[in-house]
């Protein structure tokens, strides 16, 4: 991602802008100074709040000798995971911050989180986040996710909390943080929840029953929303009802001069300091609920749904959703828990910031998936919540294969923001769109210029990312629906119509040159020919003419779109491989050169750019030795599945290991960007490069377009995997596998496109519940459908561009100039 000159765009880059600035500076030491005599004062309330206090006095120890030693290790370990469950992630007490001076406070940036596509929030922060509202100037690179004060950052205290066993706990299966507290005299269970259907709706339950306590059992209650910060212009607070609290708000600062300023509505349920369980009660429970939406009737609905529910429905119906979010798409492996746990968790937070499966009302446009999730993206912080290629290019594609619906809502954003994509090429005298490298509200460039002016200039590829996305997606769904009447036809054709006209004609070579670009290797700002780019570039022209033909355009548009293939796309020049059997990174990549992150190993996966074994071997070994070892997780997911396709299955197994052990912190599994301290976080990009290695690595699996091929091998010290409700044009399939074999079992058959197994010699035909079993190795799943062959699929690889045209071209020059004499 995106910087080349500081270490981590994110955190200490932002902060060290602060710093340049003197009034900000001033500022910031204000800051400071409050946030310390905070600290003090609190220290004692949090030192109750944060965990398990007899605990703690164990650890800590109580006399002067063990407390210093203690006291490193607190600051040192990560907080185990306790839990035996692969859906549980729990622990004794919450991750901390700080020193025994100013004293502990949670770490909310090592805290799980919850969310549901529409609103999300980190358990027991003060912000909550929605999708779309977005504050800041979008040209200064400053527009981010405006925090709404969070009304659910409820804490619970017993009277005394001698003796108390604190349990927390992230469910990921039903999407609840679930807080625990036990004494002899009294249990308290307190949920919090993004409501999974009604998803306008933020949840904290708190159940109290009683043990051998007698008498009025007084549970304390503290809140602590935060201040309103300058995200929002509020107006008051409200109380339309006793029993409930409105406020409005409009974003401060919009993303440019004429974009809408955004509304916020909210509801809630006020929440008294205490709640009681009189005497004659064994058993209490009570609910807090808020609800936030851009339209004030659709919050309203939803809050009087909310508190009607609150009793009976509202936890089932929460329950219910996830568990069919679940049963379209996961992936199981059996033997190890650990990772079993780390895929469980991948999925979960990728998936709590997108939409919900099935949800009440209509859904809000989706505005895409940022580094840090939907739960995380401050000024300043987390990337702010803006979408890069990472949305396309990592955290896609293992949706778009268990979750195609959701890869639909992820397009649906490109196409939604795809107005200031045209004016930007437009602007750069280039014709279709032109994605921006950073896109929040608008889709205008977001990139931050003050911080990386070349990322926001020329990581052009990002363009290409998404029509490949798209590719995948037509590939994947064959969704004429959304080529046609849902603009899909229209992103697949604009995206190429720019890579037609951003090369520019090189007479020397008598080939087209794309000159001036980032790839995306950050190391190296200004380029020609990135071959990534190139190859990406290239088959967005051709996937465009394919389906001109797919969607039967008429002659005229179908012809012009393949002159883009005849007169571009194929004489595209790509950096020729060297003596030495590898790609060159871009025209003049100097061996040897460091590079940030995996860029050509692309090529092989997840292009599919064919390439003899020899070629795809030299380039994983020449670019291994020059990566930047403490680069992103994702490099070596990638490498990971260069290795398995060449089946080195201990150097997949090594890069494998890389692409997650460092970046998860216990107990939640909250992965960071950096190698070292933390960069982004809860970093799903490097999540979705991990799941990308267990789906298309592990699983083997190769969406073209025409054809789905897998090649499966187990994962390490697994005994089994299942790939449950993989989607492939209609059909949803469960791949069990084991250490000699694969079955493959068709939970619902679509009925448009009749599907085909072929292994080896044998085929068989899917059917609805009859289990096909095959040895383990290769295999490729393909329609019979007559009609579908209609169109010829384009052909990609090494010797189809460039190289080859220009022998032809350099022959008919030679052969017109001898006729000329
Ligand atoms: C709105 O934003 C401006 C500029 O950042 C800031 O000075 C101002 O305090 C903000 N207003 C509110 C109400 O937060
Ligand atoms: C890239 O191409 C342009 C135009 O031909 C040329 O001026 C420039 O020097 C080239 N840059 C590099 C790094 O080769
Ligand atoms: C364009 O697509 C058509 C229809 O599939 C195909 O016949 C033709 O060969 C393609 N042209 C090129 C240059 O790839």
């Amino acid at each position: 991602m995106p910087n080349l000159y500081v270490e981590s765009y994110s955190e200490e880059s932002y902060k060290q802008q602060f710093l340049q600035t003197r009034m900000r500076t001033r500022r910031l030491y204000l800051a400071l100074c409050l946030t310390l005599v905070l600290l003090f004062i609190n220290v004692a309330a949090y030192q109750t709040i944060l965990g398990n206090n007899s605990k703690r006095t164990k650890l800590f120890g109580t006399n002067d000798q063990t407390r210093n030693k203690s006291r490193r290790r607190r600051q040192d370990a990560d907080v185990p995971d306790i839990s035996n469950s692969p859906t549980i992630f729990e622990s004794d007490r919450l991750p901390v911050t700080g020193n025994s001076t100013i004293g502990y406070t949670l770490n909310t940036r090592l805290m799980a989180s919850i969310g549901n596509g529409h609103l999300a929030t980190t358990v027991y922060s003060d912000t909550i986040f929605v999708n779309g509202l977005y504050s800041g100037d979008g040209f200064k690179g400053r527009s981010h996710r405006a925090t709404i004060p969070s009304q659910n950052n409820i804490r619970a205290m017993l009277p005394s909390e001698v003796d108390a066993v604190r349990r927390f706990a992230l469910d990921v299966e039903k999407g609840v943080f679930f807080e625990t507290v036990t004494t002899d005299q009294v249990t308290v269970e307190q949920r919090t929840y993004a409501h999974q259907f009604y998803t306008r709706l933020l949840v904290t339950e708190i159940h109290v029953t009683r043990g051998q306590g007698t008498g009025d059992i007084v549970i304390g209650l503290t809140t602590n929303p935060g201040s309103d910060g300058q995200d929002f212009l509020w107006d008051s607070i409200s109380s339309p009802s006793v029993a409930s609290r409105y406020r409005h708000g409009t974003i401060n600062v919009t993303e440019t001069a004429t974009s809408p300023r955004s509304e916020v509505h909210m509801y809630w349920t006020p929440v008294p300091s205490t709640i009681t369980l009189a005497s004659s009660e064994s058993q209490k429970s009570v609910s807090y609920i808020t609800s936030i939406d851009t339209d004030q009737a659709t919050a309203r609905e939803s809050f009087e749904i909310g508190r009607q529910f609150a009793r009976s429905d509202l936890y089932p119906t929460h329950l219910e959703a996830w568990r069919k979010v679940w049963d379209a798409g996961r992936i199981e492996v059996e033997g190890n828990l650990n990772l079993q746990k780390i895929i469980n968790g991948a999925l979960y937070y990728i998936l709590s910031s997108l939409p919900a499966h099935d949800h009440y009302g209509t859904a809000n446009q989706f505005y895409g998936l940022s580094p840090g999730g939907l739960a995380n993206g401050k000024l300043l912080q987390d990337y702010q919540g803006h979408s890069f290629w990472d949305t396309e290019t990592w955290m896609y594609p293992p949706i778009l294969m268990l979750h195609p619906t959701l890869a639909k809502d992820i397009l649906s954003y490109r196409i939604h923001v795809r107005g200031p994509a045209y004016d930007r090429a437009q602007e750069n005298g280039y014709q279709g769109l032109r994605f921006p490298w950073e896109s929040a509200f608008t889709g205008v460039e977001v990139t931050p210029g003050d911080i990386c002016w070349e990322c926001r200039e020329n990581q052009q590829h990002i363009t290409g990312d998404i029509a490949f996305a798209a590719r995948q997606y037509v590939s994947a769904t064959r969704d004429l629906r959304w080529l046609q009447d849902e603009n899909g036809w229209e992103l697949i054709r604009e995206t190429a119509r720019f890579w037609k006209s951003r090369p520019t004609f090189n007479r020397k070579r008598g080939l087209y040159d794309i000159n001036g670009v980032m790839p995306p290797d950050e190391f190296h700002h200004t380029v020609n020919n990135s071959i990534y780019t190139n190859v990406v570039a290239k088959l967005s022209m051709d996937f465009a003419n394919y389906t001109a033909c797919l969607v039967g355009e008429a002659e005229e548009t179908a012809g012009e779109v393949e002159s883009w293939v005849t007169d571009v796309g194929d004489r595209l020049y790509l950096p020729e491989i060297t003596d030495e059997k590898y790609h060159p990174e871009f025209e003049g990549y100097p061996k040897g050169e460091l590079i940030k992150q995996a860029d050509v190993i692309l090529l092989g996966y997840p292009l599919m750019w064919k390439m003899s074994d020899e070629v795809r071997k030299n380039d994983l070994n020449v670019y291994e030795e020059v990566t930047d070892r403490t680069g992103p997780a994702m490099t070596w997911s990638m490498f990971c599945i260069g290795w398995l396709e060449l089946q080195e299955y201990t150097k997949a197994s090594q890069m494998f290991q890389d692409s997650y052990s460092i970046y998860v912190k216990e107990p939640f599994k909250i992965w960071t960007e950096a190698h070292q301290g933390l960069g982004a976080v809860n970093f799903i990009t490097g999540m979705g490069g991990f799941l990308q290695a267990v789906l298309f690595g592990y699983g083997g699996f190769r969406l073209h377009v025409d054809h789905l091929d897998f090649n499966p091998v187990l994962p390490p010290d697994t005994d089994s995997m299942k790939i449950h409700g993989l989607d492939y044009l209609g059909s949803s399939l469960d791949f069990t596998i084991s250490r000699d074999q694969v079955t493959i079992n068709v939970t619902s058959l679509g009925g448009d496109y009749p599907l085909e197994i072929k292994a080896g010699d044998a085929s068989y035909t899917l059917q609805e519940g009859v289990p096909v079993q095959l040895p383990r190795g290769p295999a490729t799943i393909a329609t019979t459908r007559q009609d579908s062959n209609r169109c010829t699929p384009p052909v990609v690889g090494d010797g189809t561009a460039g190289r080859l045209k220009a022998t032809l071209w350099i022959f008919l020059l030679s052969v017109l100039l001898i006729a000329m004499q």
